[in-house]
Formats: C-alpha cells, structure tokens, sequence
C-alpha cells in the first residue's frame, strides 16, 4: 500500500473507532462517510418502513440532510434510536461523522433474570434496571417470583402465598454504603457489613397491578416479562402458606430463613390437587403476562420426600415409572399440555434433561425451551441434540461466569456475597458461552443469552446496582454484537464513555476495571 493510500486508510479507521467507541452494543457494520452534522440536527429524523427487514434489525444513516431510520418495525426503530442517542451523547465539538449504519442482533434472546424472592426490590428499583436493560437492546426480563424464603407474585385464588408466603421471620441486611464522600470519589469506596439480624422480612410482593405496570413499563422499551413460578422445588414458601400440598401435610412448615441453598420441601406431584394448585397460579400470571413464554423453574428438586410419599409411590406405580425423578417429567408435561392450552410454551432450567432419571421424551414433547445454567456448555449439546432450544447463563466455569451476583473483586471492604472475588468484568466480557462444536443448525438452537442475578446475599439496591452494573452491559453486548467484533480493549474504552450516562443517572457499578483504578488499601 503506498503512503497516500495508507494514511486515508489510517485516517478512516480512526474515524471508524473514535464513532464506535461510544456505542454499546457495538453495532455489526458502522461506516462513516464523508462530512459531519451539528449533533442539534440529529432530532430531525425520517422514518422508513422497509417491511422486508428482520423484525429487530434498523438501518440508520446520518447525513448533512438529517437523519433517516429505516426498519420494518417500531423495535427496530427503537433500536436505532438508542444508538443515535449514544451517538450525540459522545460529540465534544457539537457534531459527527455522517455514517451509516447497519445493525441487527446476534440472538433473538438477551435476557436479564432477578431473583426477588430471596429479597425484594420495589417496582421503582426494578425499573431502574431495566432502563439500563433498554439503552443496552436487552429484551427479555426473566422475573423469579418464587422460591423457598418469599413468595413476590399476588394469587388472587390463594391469598396466603402472600399474606404467609411472603413473610420471614429472619432478615439479612447488606449494609452496603459509601465509605469515601470526596465529590471526586463518590463511587470509588465502598465498604459494607452483612448479617442476619433476627428481624422479620416482609410482607414483600408485588400486586397484579404492580406486575401489569412492569409488564406496561417494559412494553414501553421493546422488552418482554418472562415470569418465572420455580416448581415443583423451590416451593417452600408456597408449602408454608398451604402444607396440604406438600409431602407432609402434619408437619410445620416455615418460609426457610436459617439458610440459603436448597429445601427438600417440595410440592407433592404425586397429589393431584396439588398439581391443580400449582395450574391456578399459572393461570393467573398467564393473564397478566402475555410474552408466549412461563418460566416453571425446575431446578434443584430433591426428589426425597417423594420416596417416602405415598401418594408419590402410588403414582410411580401408576405410571410404571423406572425413576422417581421421572414424577418431575411427568409433572413438567402435564403443566407443559395446561399453558400450551393458553397459548404458552414452557421454559425450565437444564436440570429438566440432565438430572439422573429425567424421561427425555417427555420433555422433547414439550418443546419447551431449556436455561443452561449448570455445567452449562455440555447441558445445551445435550439438549441441542435433543431438538429443543436453549438460552446459555453458566453459573461458574474456570473460563467465566454470567451469573453477575458472583463478586467482581476480592478488594477489602467488599460485602459478602457469592464466589471468590475472580468474576471480573474483563471475564464476563471475554467468556464465551457457547459450546464448541455446534454445527450451522445447532447454532441456531441457540436463543441467546442471559445474565443471571440471584440475591441471596444482596439486601440492598446499592449492592444489587454495585453488582449488576457493569457486568450487566457486558452480556448485552455478547447479546447482540457479532463475537468475530468483540474486543475486550475496544468494549473498556467505549464504557469508559459510558459511565457519564451511569452517573447521570445516580447508578451505582463497580469498579475495578477502569482505567487508572487504584484498589481500596
Ligand atoms: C439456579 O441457579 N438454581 C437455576
């Protein structure tokens, strides 16, 4: 190449960068052309409707006359409108490059989950995440209403979910604060104390009004609400308010409070009117939700107080069952055949096809959609191989985790939480989910991605926000973004960037992965 050649080449790729740095996720084709816009002229914009486009993808073009979107649909749309936002955001001389843009999404699915059970955060905390969820094109808020220590979803047919299921009567309290107020430090130290305290936590749910206006809200930002009902394990609230339905009726049964971890208080399958009970829950949330897709959870179920039911023997009998497990199968399909009726697919973790004893075919009949979580990568072949689709969030890998509850450092002064402190940010960005050895087909078994938030140990939005952020837009990035145009370096500089809309907007994030990022001594 000769000189004159290489210095236009050199100078349009400088172009190309300083634009992409402000955008995230980084688009798949960016190109600038000649001349710049004032940014005050970005909000004269035209609308296309090219019905020929996928329903996600946008094209964008800014040039000296205006801006032009074109997308076959108003998410497209959307989309285009937050990367035109981040755009004049980043213009220090008050214009940009004219550009085009062509963009569309890696996966069709780019899910955030909260667990709200294991604590509670008020409808206004939670819209606060999902503006974060929206500027970044996630489009899934995968909502876990339920589990073992609090029941968060109004059951107008079984009050007491709420009024004895959302009850403990234990609290652990993240005393989670600043522990440095310099104005040019504010985010820098944080430093926090975690314990139980004996006092009661709750009542704490959310009315179906309170749901309807999540589901409005995220409406609103091109974002669906997958409720999550985690059954038939992880039901020991649901036991405390109605112990008919489990496996020992005599018995006491609490909301769990002593510990984290897993209850083998189950909802007795074998127990027809317990299974009943668990359809009138869904029914009501398959009217306030109308994403096509229930989550109904699946996960960690000990089967032991099923081998000692008799009602649960009988039924294995019954059904000449080789395994007990195949109870929970039995119980999925069931469920599975009650929403399909309402027009709802299934969605469950992977446990559904890899715990020992699972009847696979019962659960391909499903077609249900499987959340690879544990030992994700070999979870999703198994159940690639199997024809269903899945949605890839691994817990914890050597190589990386998208469970973004998992500490980002091990630095003094941060809170108790889960993991060793090596779940960085940097390798939330770098991890790939994917399995290797996925064929073109296979590949499109894949749905996409999720960042995963379980709040064991997180009592307080600070800390929640301190956690979530910004692993959260790293997963948005692996969401959407092809993975031959992620960079680690590129993706640091471009949230450096980002952090004025995040202190903007008074979000808390972590922070050890900033440039110039001296650790607490
Ligand atoms: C899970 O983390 N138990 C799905």
């Amino acid at each position: 190449m000769n000189r004159f050649l290489l210095a236009i080449f050199s100078l349009s790729l400088s172009f190309f960068t300083s634009f992409a740095q402000s955008v995230i996720p980084l688009p798949q084709k960016m190109m600038t052309c000649e001349g710049s816009v004032k940014v005050r002229k970005l909000k004269n914009v035209r609308y296309v409707t090219n019905a020929g486009m996928d329903s996600e993808a946008y094209r964008l073009d800014i040039s000296k006359k205006g801006v032009t979107i074109t997308s076959a649909t108003d998410k497209g749309k959307y989309y285009a409108e937050q990367t035109l936002k981040q755009l004049a955001e980043d213009c220090p001389d008050g214009s940009i490059a004219c550009m085009h843009i062509e963009d569309r999404p890696q996966y069709a699915y780019r899910g955030f989950m909260l667990d709200v059970s294991r604590h509670f955060f008020s409808v206004d905390e939670l819209k606060k995440l999902i503006d974060v969820m929206a500027r970044y094109k996630m489009n899934v808020f995968h909502w876990h209403l339920t589990d073992d220590h609090g029941w968060r979803a109004e059951i107008k047919k079984w009050p007491k979910l709420t009024t004895v299921g959302s009850v403990r009567q234990n609290s652990w309290d993240t005393d989670f604060h600043l522990d440095s107020l310099k104005s040019t430090e504010t985010q820098k130290y944080y430093t926090g104390t975690t314990a139980y305290t004996g006092r009661q936590y709750g009542p704490y749910y959310y009315t179906q009004e309170e749901m309807k206006e999540i589901v409005r809200y995220c409406a609103e930002r091109h974002i669906d609400v997958l409720p999550e009902v985690d059954m038939p394990g992880h039901f020991k609230a649901a036991m405390a308010a109605y112990p008919e339905f489990s496996c020992t009726p005599e018995a006491e049964h609490k909301v769990w409070t002593e510990r984290w971890g897993v209850n083998d208080d189950v909802l007795n399958v074998g127990n027809q009117a317990a299974i009943d009970f668990a359809k009138d829950i869904l029914d009501e949330l398959c009217n306030i939700f109308p994403y096509p897709y229930i989550h109904i959870g699946g996960d960690e179920c000990p089967t032991s107080a099923w081998e000692k039911n008799v009602m649960c023997q009988e039924k294995c009998q019954r059904l000449g069952l080789k395994h007990v497990r195949a109870l929970q199968s039995d119980f999925i399909k069931e469920i599975s055949d009650h929403v399909q009726k309402k027009g709802k697919r299934i969605i469950c973790w992977n446990e559904s096809v890899s715990a020992e004893g699972a009847d696979l075919d019962l659960i391909r009949q499903t077609g249900a959609t499987i959340f690879c979580w544990v030992g994700s990568k070999a979870a999703a072949k198994k159940t690639i191989g199997m024809g269903l689709n899945v949605v890839l969030s691994e817990i914890h890998a050597a190589d990386g985790s998208y469970y973004i509850n998992r500490r980002p450092s091990a630095e003094k002064g941060e809170p108790t939480g889960a993991g060793a402190g090596d779940d960085t940010v940097e390798k939330t960005y770098i991890y790939n989910p994917l399995p290797n050895g996925l064929d073109a087909s296979q590949l499109k078994q894949v749905n996409g991605v999720q960042a995963t938030f379980w709040t064991e140990w997180v009592s307080s939005n600070e800390y929640l926000e301190y956690l979530t952020l910004p692993k959260l837009i790293c997963i948005a990035e692996a969401g959407w973004t092809a993975p031959s145009q992620k960079s680690w370096e590129d993706f640091r500089n471009r949230l450096m960037k980002q952090t004025k809309w995040l202190d903007e907007n008074k979000y808390i994030y972590s922070r050890h992965w900033m440039k110039g990022y001296e650790p607490r001594k």
